[in-house]
């Protein structure tokens, strides 16, 4: 497991992290949440042995991150940082070599380099050198790169931050698989979505300091749930469908917070029965922001 207890890191006067506790289970994933300049990055850069803490430890698998530094790195992944991509091969060769050389058989290098190919939506550039890629694409392999190695213990800093939907839901299945696998993941976010989709356990990181910590489900319950709109086809029809579902009028749409699940079957059923014509209906996580100013009584 991963396991902080009571990091600190100053730059200069500041106090980037401020006495960070976490906690992840081996086999499980813990989301960072954290608005910028919060100190999600320099806490993962403290766990990975890059940064030396000024106070507390931290340990990965019970290896201190600054005592047994080698061992640590020896353990982990890390987008980003020990992909060492070259410019001037293709994709594919890229992946396979990095299999090689972290010891996979001939086949077993092939099999994985096809199936991150796959997972990042490279394959129609697998073969073509990587100094001709996009932005996006580049990153993605950069992220597939540092996978190749199933590495037992992960950390991903913003890992879907600027990827397109498709690829975002390549990580996603890459990291369950790796986790089905029994791998020990923590991950930094923005997107409450994402570390719902991903996350057993959230952190939510502010000023340096952890400000809410719990399962998933449990801040999602104190931030309030999904919000379901209702957008009437006529205008005129807003205030008897705010009054049917109890809502809040909002614009050109009702508003009604849906605590449990029963509530938005509920809401449907007034709906159809009153026989009002409906042009959208739409549910809605709480963004980032409102998650922030429920936690932290501001917004970031
Ligand atoms: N090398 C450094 N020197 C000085 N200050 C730094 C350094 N690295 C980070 N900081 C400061 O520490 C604080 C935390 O930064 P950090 O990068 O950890 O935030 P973050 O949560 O990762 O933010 P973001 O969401 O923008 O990535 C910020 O105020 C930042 O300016
Ligand atoms: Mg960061």
């Amino acid at each position: 497991m991963i396991k902080a207890e009571g990091l600190v890191k100053r730059f200069g006067r500041a106090t980037a992290v401020d006495g960070v506790d976490l906690v992840v289970p081996t086999g499980t994933v813990l989301g960072v949440l954290g608005p910028n300049g919060a100190g999600k990055t320099t806490t993962v850069r403290m766990l990975t042995t890059l940064l030396r803490p000024d106070g507390g430890r931290a340990s990965v698998h019970g290896h201190d991150v600054v005592r047994e530094a080698d061992q640590v790195r020896r353990m982990i992944g890390l987008t980003g940082q020990y992909a060492t991509v070259d410019e001037g091969i293709s994709g594919r060769e890229n992946l396979y070599l990095i299999g090689r050389l972290l010891d996979l058989s001939r086949r077993g290098a092939r099999q994985r380099t096809e199936q991150l190919l796959e997972r990042f939506d490279l394959v129609d550039a697998a073969g073509r050198p990587v100094r001709t890629y996009s932005g996006g694409m580049r990153r993605r392999l950069d992220l597939a790169a540092s996978l190749v190695g199933e590495p037992s213990v992960l950390f991903l800093d913003e890992p879907t931050t600027g990827l397109d939907p498709r690829s975002r839901n390549g990580l996603w299945d890459e990291v369950r698989a790796l986790v089905a696998g029994g791998a020990t993941v923590l991950l930094t976010t923005q997107y409450m979505e994402e570390a719902e989709a991903l996350a057993d356990e959230v952190v939510v990181i502010d000023g340096g300091r952890v400000v809410a910590a719990g399962p998933t489900e449990q801040l999602r319950a104190r931030v309030g749930g999904q919000v379901l709109h209702v957008r009437p086809a006529y205008d005129r029809d807003l205030p008897a469908i705010a009054r049917l579902l109890g809502g809040v009028l909002d614009d050109d749409h009702v508003r009604l917070p849906l605590p449990d699940d029963t509530a938005l079957t509920r809401a449907l059923w007034l709906l159809s029965r009153s026989g009002l014509g409906i042009a959208a209906v739409d549910t809605k996580v709480p963004s980032l922001d409102e998650v922030f100013l429920t936690l932290t009584g501001r917004t970031s």
